[in-house]
């Protein structure tokens, strides 16, 4: 039985690629994790593909340099640049959007799939392309929720929060209307922002959480190759942002509980 005690890899442009490590921490409890939020550059979302390419090498590198055995791009940007590049190239790594799509298929009986991510992610097309490799019937609706990343960064993310519904109900009521029974939330921080957008498109529509299905598709590929790490007791988390320390604990802490792990600032390229 091989084992691999290296600790995994995760980034994102912020906070919300630690929704792939709380599901990372559930099902493998006794990995360690190293997190990077490039928190100095959020939001990915707006900018050029070159920039964000740009960006996700340096974030890649960086966690490479620390000795990863495996990484998860945890931001749905950086992975919907990366389809098609091969940029990272033999590296052993995940983004989000192939895992979170064969999730929405499965899960979608009426084969009518909503897709909300950032702008970057719906202007590259990937989800909707591979929503149609793997079901070629699927209807496919898609929008860009700019707002969204803002609004959780600075911790609008409970029922109730009136801008935050507000924009729900701009960016997703045309979906709604559209009749999906299932929707991607294809950016990873819109899973923070779940009980509001179930409120706003009704419980009957499965929500698919990027950051939580690529945890799982790390999860068993690790499994399948011997790479899991078979000590016992808990695993470390290690967390590293590149802007302030006390800004990203504060962000974070709206979600997960980081009592005792460690944050460091670190700067990249
Ligand atoms: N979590 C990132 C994503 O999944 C946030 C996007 C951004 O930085 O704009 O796309």
């Amino acid at each position: 039985m091989y084992t691999d005690n290296r600790p995994i890899g995760v980034f994102d442009s912020g906070i919300g690629g630690l929704t792939a490590v709380i599901e990372l921490r559930r099902i493998l409890p006794n990995e360690d994790i190293v997190y990077l939020g490039d928190t100095a550059r959020v939001p990915y979302g707006t900018k050029s593909r070159e920039t964000v390419l740009r960006y996700a090498e340096q974030d890649y590198d960086f966690l490479k340099n620390l000795g990863v055995k495996f990484t998860i791009a945890a931001c749905g940007t950086v992975s919907s640049v990366m389809v098609g590049e091969n940029a990272f190239a033999p590296a052993f790594c995940t983004g989000v959007i192939q895992p979170t799509v064969e999730a929405a298929c499965r899960a979608s009986k009426n084969k009518k799939i909503g897709v909300i991510a950032t702008s970057a992610s719906v202007r590259s097309g990937c989800y909707e392309r591979l929503i149609k490799q793997i079901s070629p019937e699927a209807e496919v609706f898609s929008r860009a929720c700019p707002m969204f990343v803002p609004l959780v960064e600075n911790g609008y993310t409970y029922r109730g929060c009136l801008p935050t519904e507000e924009f729900a109900r701009e960016y997703l009521s045309p979906l709604k209307e559209q009749g999906i029974d299932a929707l991607i939330l294809g950016c990873t921080h819109y899973p923070l922002l779940s009980q509001i957008i179930s409120d706003t498109v009704g419980s009957a529509v499965s929500l698919i959480s990027s950051g939580a299905e690529a945890a799982r598709y790390a999860e068993k590929l690790l499994r399948e190759k011997g790479l899991l790490n078979k000590k016992s007791g808990a695993g470390s988390l290690k967390l590293y942002c590149t802007d302030s320390v006390e800004l990203f604990r504060e962000s974070a802490a709206h979600f997960i509980d980081l009592d005792g792990a460690e944050i460091e600032k670190c700067s990249l390229g």
